[in-house]
Formats: structure tokens, sequence, C-alpha cells
């Protein structure tokens, strides 16, 4: 869809192929296949989450929707218009906030930057606010970020990452490096944040219980493609993928859950991301695969509102109901 103006971040077909080390002088180019035609959308003030085990292209995909890294294809438009023609529209937030800080800047110094024209005598006041804002002591800005805990630095990346006002926000494991009390506490706050700014936001992470309880939508991805699209509250037992289906199955059940799943283990590799089978990706592993799926790719169809699934057969890997419950608290 072009013109997509409603939309804070819209991106068709973007590909991203890392090219290998040749072993011979003349040799044919070989290249890892990261991200393999990727469509996606975020509407202002809504959440996206991304979904899928590791190397399976997340991260590719994230930094080139903002710009940190350049497709080898497809369209990307911020705010309806092609990304990088305006500044300032988009930020990241990544796992590690002490390497995302200069360990040689203060508080102050580090949220300020990412001001523009930003007049002097109104540094201390503005970075108080947005110090405020996502729960910190304005009284620490003249700190270094050693003097701070994870779970404060993590904060000072999102305030820094607010300060210029985007309209979206790339979320990589942002909260993956925090223990679970405070992860729920910087996803409330940027919830709080959402709400009060409109600010759109990706939220990457391998971990399928965090993804759903911050996320509109969820993309699951497999080997650099979308397998499956939905909303997150159909992720509790109305998945149709075979891979998402598995995928929620290994999610750890916790007293009170709704649906607590079976654990459906996976056999067999993941085929090699330079070299791709002519049919489904998940085909070696799929507990569901027919003679089919290893002759031919099935496409990501879509319906009207927009869920879409990639595989020949959906629905025919069940989810099943835990027989032993985890016991309530
Ligand atoms: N700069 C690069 N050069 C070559 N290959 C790369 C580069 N960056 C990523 N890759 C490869 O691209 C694939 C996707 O990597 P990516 O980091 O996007 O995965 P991910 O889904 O974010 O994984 P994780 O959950 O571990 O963070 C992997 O096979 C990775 O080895
Ligand atoms: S297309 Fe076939 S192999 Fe691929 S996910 Fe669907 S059922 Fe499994
Ligand atoms: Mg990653």
């Amino acid at each position: 869809m072009t013109g997509s103006a409603q939309y804070a971040l819209a991106a068709t077909g973007v590909e991203r192929r890392f090219p290998l080390p040749q072993d011979k002088l003349f040799a044919p180019k070989r290249h890892l296949h990261a991200v393999d035609g990727v469509d996606v959308r975020v509407e202002a003030g809504r959440t996206l989450g991304i979904v899928g085990e590791s190397g399976c292209g997340k991260s590719t995909l994230g930094r080139v929707l903002i710009g940190l890294d350049t497709a080898d294809g497809g369209t990307i438009e911020w705010d309806g218009r092609p990304a990088g023609a305006h500044t300032g529209t988009v930020q990241a937030v990544f796992q590690d906030p002490s390497s995302a800080l200069n360990p040689r800047m203060t508080i102050i110094d580090a949220i300020a930057e990412a001001i523009p024209n930003l007049p002097r005598a109104q540094r201390e006041s503005r970075v108080g606010e947005l110090m405020a804002l996502v729960d910190l002591d304005p009284q620490l800005m003249h700190r270094y970020p050693h003097e701070l805990s994870g779970g404060q630095q993590q904060r000072v990346c999102i305030a820094r990452a607010i300060a210029s006002e985007p309209s979206f926000i790339l979320l990589d494991e942002a909260v993956s490096s925090l223990d679970a009390s405070l992860q729920m506490q910087v996803i409330e706050l940027l919830r709080d944040l959402q709400e009060r700014m409109g600010t759109a936001y990706i939220f990457i992470s391998h971990d399928l219980r965090a993804v759903r309880g911050v996320s509109d939508w969820i993309a699951v991805m497999y080997l650099g493609q979308i397998v499956e699209l939905a909303p997150a509250d159909e992720f509790d037992d109305q998945l149709r993928h075979p891979y998402s289906v598995a995928l929620r199955s290994a999610e750890p059940s916790i007293p009170g859950d709704a649906f607590q799943a079976e654990r459906i283990i996976l056999q067999g590799d993941p085929p090699s991301a330079v070299d791709l089978p002519q049919g489904c990706r998940f085909a070696s592993r799929c507990p569901v695969a027919q003679e089919r799926c290893v002759r031919e790719a099935p496409p990501l169809e879509s319906d009207e509102a927009g869920r879409a699934i990639r595989c020949h057969f959906p629905g025919s890997l069940k989810l099943a109901r835990r027989t032993e419950e985890v016991p309530a608290p």
C-alpha cells in the first residue's frame, strides 16, 4: 500500500542479504538471506511484536526498518514518506543499556544530545521533565551511567529515545536483560508513554510471553520470512501456522494462565539461510509436513483484516491443552 500516511511505519518486500567470503577467486558470489521479502505495517500509537528463534532475522529487519542498515530490496516509509527523507521520527532502544550509553557522558549530556536545537538555558528543565516521564529522579542527571542500576540505565535510554518525540521506536530485546519485575515496570512505562504520545513501537524478542504482553499484532518470523501475522489475543490458542503453534507450546506456563499448552518438541534442523530449500522453509522440522511442502514454497496469504499465514495446510497442527494443570498460587 502506498500513500500510507496513517502508518507510522510501512515497509514492503524488505530484503537484506549478507555476502559470504568467497572460497575461490572466481567462485560464484554466495549470500546469507537474513531478511527475505518482509512486509510490515505499524499504525500510530500501536505495537507490532516480532518473535522467532535466534538468527531468524529479527534484529536485521529492525535495523533496516530504522535506517541503521541498508535494505537490498523493498520500500520503507516513515509517516507516509520515504524513510530517511526526514530525521527525528524514528528511534531505537536495544538490549544492553550499558553499551548504549557513553561511559564518559553524564546523564544530562546523554539525554540533551538527543534533543534537536535545545537552548542551553532549557537543558536542565527539559532533561528533568523527560527523566520524570520515565520515572527517574531528576537529581540523578549529573551522574555517570556506571553510577546507575541496569533498570535506571535502560530508563535513560528510553528517555533519550523519546526526547525527539519520534513517531516510531524500535525496541529490540529492550527488556530482556532486566529481571522480571523490572521488565513489567518498563513495559508499563512504555505503554503509558504510547498512550500519552501516540508513539508506534516494534517490539522484538525471542520471548513470546513478553511479546504477547505488549503487542497489538504479532509477526512470527522463520528464516528471514514472516510465517504468521495475527492479533496478539489470538496467540493464546488460535494460531494456525505449525511453527507458531510449536513456539506457543514452548512458552512456560505460569499459574493462572487461561490456556496451558502441551509442549511440542521439534525434531530436525533448520535449513541453511545460504542454500534455501525450494519448498517450505519449515518442512525439515514441521510435524505435519506433506510431500507438497517439500516441492512448493507456500506464499504468505492475507485476509481482509490483515491476518496472514504462510502454509499449505494451516491449522493442521493443533495446540493441545496440558493435562497436568500448573497449580494456582
Ligand atoms: N553483519 C552481518 N554479516 C553477516 N551475517 C549477519 C550479519 N548480521 C546478521 N547476520 C546473520 O543474519 C541472520 C539473522 O541475524 P539477526 O541478528 O537478525 O537474528 P535475530 O533474529 O535478531 O537473532 P537473535 O534472537 O539471536 O538476536 C543470522 O544468520 C546472522 O548470523
Ligand atoms: S507448508 Fe507444509 S511444511 Fe510448511 S508449515 Fe505448512 S504444513 Fe508445515
Ligand atoms: Mg537479535
